[in-house]
């Protein structure tokens, strides 16, 4: 067991509040007709997409202090947008509105991206929607011009374990008259199904043998509300990272706490490296929240290959899959993430991005077919001056700035990366984050230079 940590001279981290939450809770503001308060949201490039887009359809927002109120005609009041709905860089406003909006009566809409979002697949949504009577114009890639009609109840199976296709569906299904299932692989977030239930929304959930199933019962009246946003695992999945890999210790207040969204940390248990996790006793958030504590030099002495993670993890473990190869790199041997080719297709080819990183910083990386091995053993002494080049994709920016302070920091050496700005994607505040992180480690003992070192 380990020691209950000395949290006095441990820096503390208000957690940015969560991407996934804020998405759905903006849309389902959008969706009620009346005045919703947003306590803590995410105010990202991703989020404002999601904003912007439902501004389009006819939505107002006001932004004060750390609110956003919505108010909305509903969706019975939405009206044709005047431009296409540019949904940037987020492929979860871009999925969303595709649902949504097919559900319409009268909606012509065109959706469109960023370069990156408009490689993306889009089928994947579509597909199921055409299956649900929806129509709309699309090979596979933005941009999608969605005709808007009445979609009578459906049941669809979607082959992917993808939480923004089973939000896309909901979303849809909420307006349909009778019950409607949406079938798929267990395992990706239920922040909709959480949020909906909260809301007193007719959306239950129901798992067997790794298959879940949601069902709605429509039409559904959506009310005004008001919720709090906790903070977000993902973000503070790179936060933990730099805390570990730099030695110093570091306390992170009001983190989502939901199993689906922290299992990377199950991933780092299994490396043998523990963060611990106190409940906030606090009922303002949507869902419970914990304030994470990662010991100074936690992982100094202690850390071991993870060795295999399983496919059936991956869903859970999705978005922090870079940053932890960043952390397993200094593992003493290797690790390996079974089926992880859906990394080709998130903001960036993450897959190949990963691998580039690891190479750059001097471990060993590859891709055997959809699996990721990591071979490890790598020390700051051996860790390269990197450059590298995210190619826009924020975890991929953000997983090498971890990197850079670890580099520049334990082992004085220089980094490049090119184009940092895509962190405004998610994370805005990440490298102020950073700084304060490397400003505590710099005041520290020295011996804590020694970051993840024994
Ligand atoms: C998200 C779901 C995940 C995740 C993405 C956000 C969401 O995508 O990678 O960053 O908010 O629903 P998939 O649903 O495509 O796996």
């Amino acid at each position: 067991m380990p020691s209950k940590p000395s949290t006095t001279s441990v820096p503390s981290i208000s957690c940015p509040p969560d991407k996934s939450i804020t998405h759905r809770v903006l849309f389902l503001a959008a969706m009620a007709r009346g005045r919703s308060r947003v306590v803590r949201p995410l105010l990202s490039g991703d989020t404002r997409a999601t904003i912007n887009c439902l501004a389009g359809l006819g939505v107002r927002f006001h932004e004060s202090g750390d609110v956003v109120e919505v108010d909305s005609p509903g969706i019975a009041g939405w009206h044709k947008p005047g431009a296409p709905l540019y949904a940037g860089n987020s492929g979860t406003t871009a999925r969303f509105l595709a649902g949504v909006l097919s559900a319409c009566p009268g909606m012509e809409a065109v959706i469109t991206g960023d370069a990156s979002l408009s490689r993306r697949p889009m089928r994947r949504v579509l597909d199921l929607l055409e299956q649900a009577g929806a129509t709309s114009a699309a090979s596979d890639t933005l941009p999608v011009t969605v005709h808007g009609r009445r979609l009578k109840a459906f049941d669809v199976r979607s082959p992917h374990g993808s939480a923004q296709v089973k939000t896309a569906m909901v979303l849809a299904a909420l307006t349909c008259d009778g019950v409607s299932r949406v079938t798929l692989p267990d395992g990706s977030r239920n922040h909709t199904e959480i949020l909906c239930a909260n809301l007193g929304l007719p959306v239950t959930a129901s798992r067997q043998g790794g298959v879940e199933t949601i069902t709605v019962h429509g039409p559904a009246e959506i009310n005004p509300f008001e919720v709090t946003v906790p903070g977000d695992p993902s973000s503070a999945a790179f936060i933990v990272a730099a805390a570990l890999l730099s030695g110093t210790g570091v306390i992170i207040r009001g983190v989502c706490g939901n199993p689906l969204r922290s299992a990377f940390l199950d991933v780092l248990d299994q490396a043998g490296v523990v963060v611990q996790r106190t409940p906030v006793a606090s009922h303002e958030f949507t869902e419970p929240a914990e304030d994470w504590v990662v010991e100074a030099a936690a992982t100094r002495g202690v850390m071991r290959p993870a060795g295999e993670i399983p496919a059936a993890w991956v869903p859970a473990i999705i978005d922090e899959i870079p940053v932890l190869a960043t952390i397993l790199a200094f593992a003493p041997g290797r690790s390996l993430f079974r089926g992880v080719g859906e990394l080709r297709v998130k903001e960036s080819d993450r897959l190949a991005g990963t691998i580039r990183l690891l190479e750059a910083a001097g471990c060993a990386a590859r891709a055997i077919g959809d699996d990721l091995e990591i071979a490890g053993g790598l020390t700051p002494a051996a860790l390269k001056s990197f450059e590298f080049d995210p190619a826009g994709d924020h975890r991929l920016a953000m997983a090498a700035m971890v990197l850079e302070m670890v580099s520049e920091f334990v082992a004085q050496k220089t980094c490049t990366i090119s184009d940092r700005s895509c962190v405004e994607v998610s994370f805005p505040d990440f490298p102020a984050v950073l700084t304060s992180l490397r400003n505590s480690a710099q005041t520290s003992s020295p011996s804590r230079k020694r970051g993840i070192l024994s």
